[in-house]
């Protein structure tokens, strides 16, 4: 059977700014699931990247006095940097300054005008910089001194331009079916609630060229005109996997794309516009648009201007990588809001990974080291609750699994560790530190189970904390190739030896952490 393919993208990033926890949550999310779908044995393509056209970029750079390429070149590198630094596995980044990209942005736009699906025309309406988007009169709410806001705060201007527009207005019933059709394309409900309400509500042909500034790819044909920069940006996802030419391997394996990751934000250009346009285009839609939520700052909007960005990096040098990536997955469910406050960190650390997790694998690893030479033990005969955890434990992947099929991580990990807790439990229970005396064979039998029970654990547990992950599955003596999902059933073998165990989750002390309880 060929391997399944699995094609999953982030949002490119605005290089206006510096990264912050918002956009490494984005594309925490994609890597999560591009890991676990390798594991799976899925051949993956995960994409992610940097948007760098646009009124908005453009202004940042001139703000910078800088010259728009010098500046996208600068920031993107951040972003990249930011990659390296929470250890995504990405397939490729990419940026749209690129001359591919421009080549498959026109080859689109060719073909929407081809279809018949693009008139010029001229725009006169409200356009909000700060989110590269138009909104109706209706959408917006009066602010101080006669300002226009959009829902999403940002002030929005009136434009005037000659424009070519997108015939939106006709694919109202063609989107309504597909999501009839399909109705796990927008998650979670609430999302696809709001879409199929805001497409009912009957959609307005769209403006996708700007005349005003010249930061952008050039309309074919059109001197003048630079497309929007969202017809741009989402046509990306095609750019990566060698559109315009759809005879390329990678385009054949890949699309249409299973999973594009978003921020609430910008659902309706993920689910609204761009399914259309690549209808009009003669292209398959996306299979899956899942939106998460956004994260507050203790209780705070983040802004730059309330000065309280949460820097990955710093929180990273902080907390250590593997437990804010567990933190951001499992502090809020996948698709609602979440507060970043310290002490919620501190608790998850220390009660969930540093009590839970790394105290059971200290435990177990310390007493095979001291007790039984530092060899795996053989196991014995094993009783009712031996097999209980056993069987607890063989069956960790297919219900963690279908959390993962939806996007539903905090329900994973929660499920994840309903068996660390009853591993604990277990070992309270069956206290093999009693039974070297009196009993050696049952306590091989119960540090077996226990190791069994860890290499299922770490296993696992991989996509979401690879480095730690790695580190107890070296502490088991687990082969590299042996720490798949296929190989979940390949028990662990008594008499090996393994390496002096070293705790995995140190606990998260203030005092020794300096300004962190700032
Ligand atoms: N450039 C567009 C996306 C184009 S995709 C074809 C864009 N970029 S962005 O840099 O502004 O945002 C990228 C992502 O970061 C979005 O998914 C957004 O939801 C996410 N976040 C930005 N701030 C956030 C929080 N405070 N919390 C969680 N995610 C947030 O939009």
């Amino acid at each position: 059977m060929p391997a399944e393919r699995y094609y999953i993208t982030s949002p490119i990033y605005y290089v206006n700014d510096v990264p912050h926890i918002g956009h490494a949550y984005t594309t925490l999310a994609c890597d999560v699931m591009a890991r676990w779908k390798r594991l799976s044995g899925a051949e993956v393509f995960f994409l992610t990247g940097t948007d760098e056209h646009g009124q908005k970029v453009a202004k940042s750079a001139s703000d910078a006095g800088m010259d728009a390429q010098g500046f996208t070149d600068k920031v993107s590198k951040n972003f990249r940097d930011l990659a390296q630094a929470m250890n995504y596995s990405h397939d490729q980044f990419i940026r749209t300054t690129e001359p591919r990209h421009t080549k498959a942005s026109q080859a689109i736009w060719e073909r929407l005008a081809a279809n018949g699906h693009i008139y010029l025309g001229s725009y006169s309406g409200w356009y909000a910089v700060r989110d590269e988007a138009y909104y109706d009169e209706s959408e917006l709410k009066d602010g101080p001194g006669g300002k226009k806001i959009a829902p999403s705060g940002a002030e929005a201007e009136w434009v005037e331009e000659p424009s070519y527009f997108f015939d939106l207005s006709k694919w109202g019933d063609r989107l309504l079916k597909f999501y009839d059709d399909n109705p796990d394309f927008i998650l979670p409900a609430t999302r696809r609630n709001e879409v199929v309400s805001f497409v009912k509500g009957g959609l307005h042909d769209l403006s996708i060229s700007r005349t005003s500034f010249t930061w952008g790819v050039p309309v074919p044909g059109a001197p003048g005109h630079v497309m929007y920069v969202w017809l741009d940006a989402l046509t990306n996802y095609l750019t990566a996997i060698g559109y315009p030419d759809e005879n390329a391997d990678t385009f054949k394996r890949f699309w249409p794309a299973d999973l594009h990751m978003v921020g609430k934000d910008i659902v309706r250009f993920h689910a609204v516009y761009w399914p259309a346009f690549l209808m009009g285009a003669d292209l398959p839609p996306p299979r899956r648009v899942f939106a998460h939520g956004w994260w507050t700052n203790e209780g705070q909007k983040i802004s730059k201007s309330l000065g309280n960005v949460i820097e990955p990096n710093e929180i990273v040098a902080r907390y250590g990588l593997d437990q804010l990536r567990y933190f951001l997955l499992r502090e809020v469910p996948f698709g609602n809001d979440g507060d970043f406050s310290h002490r919620a960190v501190m608790n998850r650390i220390n009660g969930e990974l540093a009590n839970d997790l790394g105290n059971l694998a200290q435990r177990v690893l310390s007493m095979v080291n001291r007790n039984c030479g530092g060899k795996l033990p053989e196991p014995g005969d094993l009783t009712p609750e031996d097999r209980a955890l056993l069987d607890s434990a063989h069956r960790l992947f297919d219900d963690v699994g279908k959390s993962m099929d939806v996007q539903a991580f905090h329900e994973a990990l929660e499920t994840v560790w309903v068996l660390v807790r009853a591993a604990n439990g277990y070992v309270d229970r069956q206290a093999p530190w009693n039974l070297r005396k009196d009993n050696p064979v049952r306590m091989g039998t119960v540090l077996y189970v226990l190791a069994e029970a860890i290499r299922h654990l770490g296993v696992v547990l991989q996509p979401f904390m690879p480095q730690a992950m790695g580190r107890m599955l070296d502490q088991l003596a687990v082969p590299a190739e042996a720490r798949n999902f296929a190989s979940l059933g390949r028990a662990l073998v008594s008499g090996t030896t393994l390496p002096a165990p070293q705790g995995v989750f140190p606990r998260f002390v203030e005092a020794e952490a300096g300004a962190a309880a700032r």
